[in-house]
């Protein structure tokens, strides 16, 4: 996935450019690059390179900056490597492309359209330039029409063309692109984030049409050719960042905010000591009709999936299914008008997540879809959504949305489990009096973070690590060890902690760190014995327990006691505790911890 923005107006776009890409770094930060036309000279200023947005402000710092149109990109390499040339925008002729998605057939089009001789990169977007180029005889529309029926794939496509000053040109397939105006001019960009400051309501250009930006207006014409209506939404939630504060990275500013806002998620949603999900519009016999629960979502938000999994399937008795959403559709689900299918997503633009959404819609399932970016395309496509109120998170890693996707997971299955008859008023009550403790709970273990600095010391130079754990504890650690992972570059895996003795416990030797967490009282025992076997073969324990368990007199390499909460609740303390692991490891690594090397923020490529 990439970042795209485009500005057209009355000022110099140059720097308005770059402050937007820097605010779409999350989506890609491997190279950048940006194309001005000058409307009065026709002059094209193409500047691009490997590196960060800020390289390619050091690369404009002498620029005379007289343009007033202009287009941007962030990249993550899909085609190609991390190159100069391979940075967007792409310029083939008089057309100059920057592009987010996958064109799936671009060899091809390279064999049809005889285009090797033109090209410089190895990516699919100077294809489409050279397709568009090869349209192209002096009508955008025509050329794009042309160009897309071509095109197999997902696409956000913005264009220049250099005898059409001023007007910036996009069309879409999938991949998104918002667009707004203000007094000063249009803009359109990959995310309402890069906009928030600059205006107050925002338009999604619709698929397959040809969308405008002049200086003062945003035109948009259907795949005839006919003008079509712009629909503008108010963009109601704070989009602009505040920073990083006082901290040296995002991911510890967002584990910090958690307290805060798991509350903001909750407290809506809690009324008179019920759980009250009419803010979210969603009907009691969607969640009483439904014969089963099928989750799609990737990564985190899968794991977030994987807790509540547990929970349904205890206090429901209901079988609940949690896929990857990148192999729902080709693993023949059984889907139909009694599945309830739940997308979990940050960003609401995840494409493997949005794809799945659509495949079980298509089947007939109702969805309830649990997002924390308003507006996005997997808001859009969800029949209900539950809004979490994380506010924006920076950090490639993912901490708060996680932990608010639980709480608006664990409000839903409460209840569910009401309008079941699973629930009577003291079962939802005691629930509530639990769930209501998770913002102190949470702030207990952040607390102590320097206890957990001190942990993390310990495994700066392991290459590998493993966690393990049972029942939800395995569930939790999923999620611990690809926070380490992601930040740290230290290969962890997470384990049932019986399972091990199957097989991976060959590759238990001297010093090998395991993180394992015991939280849950049926399994404390088995779990225990389980640590037992890897520290009979020298593994280098660091046990994360509930405080109220006794413990034997077992050596550990370090004890990191969890506020007691109902066993099903220990997700909160637990997490708080891994990420902090996670984050200090990559921060004493000295690694970037906010954009860890080959990821990005939001995955808009399958
Ligand atoms: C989380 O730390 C990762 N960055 C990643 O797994 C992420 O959770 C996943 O890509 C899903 O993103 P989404 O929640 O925006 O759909």
């Amino acid at each position: 996935m990439c970042g795209i923005v485009g500005y057209t107006g009355k000022h110099s776009v140059t720097d308005q450019l770059l402050d937007s890409l820097e605010l779409l770094e999350y989506r890609g930060y491997d190279s950048a690059g940006l194309a001005t036309l000058n409307g009065d000279t026709g002059k094209v200023k193409l500047r691009k390179c490997a590196g960060r947005v800020s390289d390619l402000r050091k690369l404009c710092q002498n620029d005379k900056k007289l343009s007033t149109c202009g287009i941007g990109h962030t990249r993550w390499a899909t085609h190609g490597g991390v190159s100069d040339e391979n940075a967007h925008p792409h310029r083939i002729g008089d057309v100059l492309l920057v592009h987010n998605g996958i064109i799936e057939n671009y060899e091809e089009l390279i064999d049809h359209f005889m285009l090797h001789k033109e090209l410089k990169s190895q990516t699919d977007t100077e294809v489409v330039a050279a397709v568009l180029n090869r349209f192209y005889q002096g009508d955008p529309h025509d050329a794009i029409r042309k160009t897309v029926k071509y095109l197999k794939g997902t696409f956000a496509l913005v264009i220049l063309f250099v005898d059409h000053p001023d007007v910036i040109y996009a069309i879409r397939n999938v991949s998104p692109i918002v667009a707004a105006y203000n007094e000063n001019g249009t803009m359109l960009a990959s995310d309402v984030v890069a906009l928030g400051a600059t205006a107050d309501r925002y338009m999604v250009i619709p698929e397959y049409v040809i969308t405008e930006l002049h200086k003062s207006e945003i035109k948009l014409f259907d795949w005839k050719g006919e003008p079509c209506e712009a629909q503008f939404m108010e963009i109601d939630w704070d989009t602009t960042r505040d920073g990083k504060g006082n901290y040296p990275f995002y991911m510890e500013k967002e584990i910090m905010e958690q307290p805060e806002v798991i509350k903001a998620t909750m407290e809506e949603r809690i009324i008179d000591g019920r759980i009250d999900l009419s803010v979210d519009g969603i009907p009691d016999n969607i969640l009483k009709e439904c014969e089963r629960v099928c989750v799609v979502a990737c990564g985190t938000a899968m794991h977030a999936g994987l807790v509540a999994q547990a929970f349904i399937q205890s206090k429901l008795q209901m079988h609940m299914s949690v896929e990857y959403a990148s192999e729902f559709m080709y693993s023949d689900p059984v889907i139909d008008e009694k599945t309830l299918v739940l997308a979990i997503s940050q960003s609401g633009e995840t494409i493997d997540t949005l794809e799945a959404l659509k495949y079980a819609r298509k089947k007939g399932a109702k969805s309830i879809a649990v997002i924390n970016v308003k507006g996005s395309s997997i808001a859009r496509e969800s029949d209900y959504v539950m809004y979490t109120s994380a506010g924006p998170e920076i950090a490639v890693a993912s901490t708060k949305a996680y932990t608010t996707q639980l709480i608006a997971l664990f409000l839903l299955i409460g209840r569910m489990a009401k309008v079941r008859g699973a629930f009577d008023e003291l079962d939802e009550k005691k629930y509530l009096e639990n769930l209501v403790q998770t913002p102190d709970k949470m702030q207990e273990v952040l607390e102590q973070k320097e206890a957990i600095h001190k942990i993390a010391r310990d495994m700066l130079d392991a290459k590998d690590a493993f966690m393990i754990g049972r029942g939800l504890d395995y569930s939790i650690l999923l999620e611990g060890a690809l926070k380490l992972k992601e930040v740290s570059y230290i290969h962890t895996e997470a384990y049932a902690s019986g399972e091990l003795k199957h097989g991976t416990i060959a590759l238990i030797t001297e010093n090998t760190p395991v993180v394992a967490v015991v939280t849950q009282s049926r399994l404390k025992d088995k779990e225990l014995s389980n640590i037992r076997e890897v520290q009979s073969r020298g593994a280098s324990v660091v046990l994360m327990v509930k405080e109220s368990f006794e413990l034997s007199d077992a050596e550990y390499a370090d004890i990191f006691l969890l506020p007691a909460m109902a066993d099903e609740f220990m997700v909160f303390p637990a997490s708080a505790a891994l990420q902090l692991l996670a984050y200090y490891v990559s921060m004493d690594k000295g690694l970037d911890v906010d954009k860890p090397r080959n990821l990005a923020k939001v995955v808009t490529v399958e």
